[in-house]
């Protein structure tokens, strides 16, 4: 069964950053091999479910025109508000398991969803269906980024190794490339059936 806000409640009042994801040399070093996996210079609307307290939201502020960000809990939500001072960033109570219109009225019109360590929290089959939705929301060409740990976490229902299987066998999302260590899996997919174009192909040097 997917993990619901009622576990999340129990998560944050332990602390603010219960994750460590302010502190931690570890979360660090993965948000800038995330930043440098995002294939676009710029993109013009992302997503970003399970943002918590915003430290990733942070630095994808940067290179995003606008940027909704959404926790399914209050208090990191909270916090993230104050971190990032954006009229750009928009925080927005709200899991991956509602409906999506919620997020993007308009259907189809992120160029970017990223997904750092939050898919391993769905079931399969809420993650299946999730991930059907989530290619339907990208516009042809965008950008899914996923990352996440890969070692084994009894209250998960699913590995990181598992959410990234779930992610390559969605209808509509083609693998562009990623990293991957003992720790941790990242993988970038491209909003196509065909197989897409490098960056050096798209930049016209290949
Ligand atoms: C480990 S933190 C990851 C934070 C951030 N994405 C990062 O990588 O730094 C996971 C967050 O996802 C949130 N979350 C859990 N299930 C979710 C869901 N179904 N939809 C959106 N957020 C969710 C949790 O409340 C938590 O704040």
């Amino acid at each position: 069964m997917s993990l619901h806000s009622e576990y999340f409640d129990g998560v944050y009042a332990e602390g603010d950053d219960p994750f460590g994801l302010s502190t931690s040399w570890y979360e660090d070093r993965k948000y800038s091999i995330t930043m440098a996996s995002l294939p676009q210079r710029r993109y013009r609307r992302a997503l970003e479910p399970g943002c918590s307290i915003g430290v990733l939201t942070q630095r994808l502020a940067e290179r995003c025109d606008s940027l909704v960000s959404t926790d399914v809990v209050d208090p990191p939500l909270r916090l993230a508000r104050t971190r990032v001072e954006s009229e750009d960033v928009r925080f927005v109570k709200w899991s991956l398991t509602e409906n999506w219109n919620v997020v993007d009225p308009d259907a189809a019109a992120f160029d970017l969803v990223v997904l750092s360590e939050v898919g391993y929290y769905l079931d399969e089959r809420d993650l299946r269906r999730s991930m059907d939705t989530a290619a339907a929301h990208l516009e042809p060409g965008g950008t899914l980024l996923a990352v996440h740990w890969r070692h084994p976490v009894a209250d998960y229902p699913l590995t990181g190794d598992q959410v990234h299987g779930v992610i390559a066998d969605t209808d509509g999302l083609s693998r562009l490339g990623g990293y991957v260590d003992e720790d941790l899996i990242l993988e970038v997919f491209t909003a196509s059936n065909e197989r897409p174009q490098s960056i050096a192909q798209s930049e016209g040097l290949a």
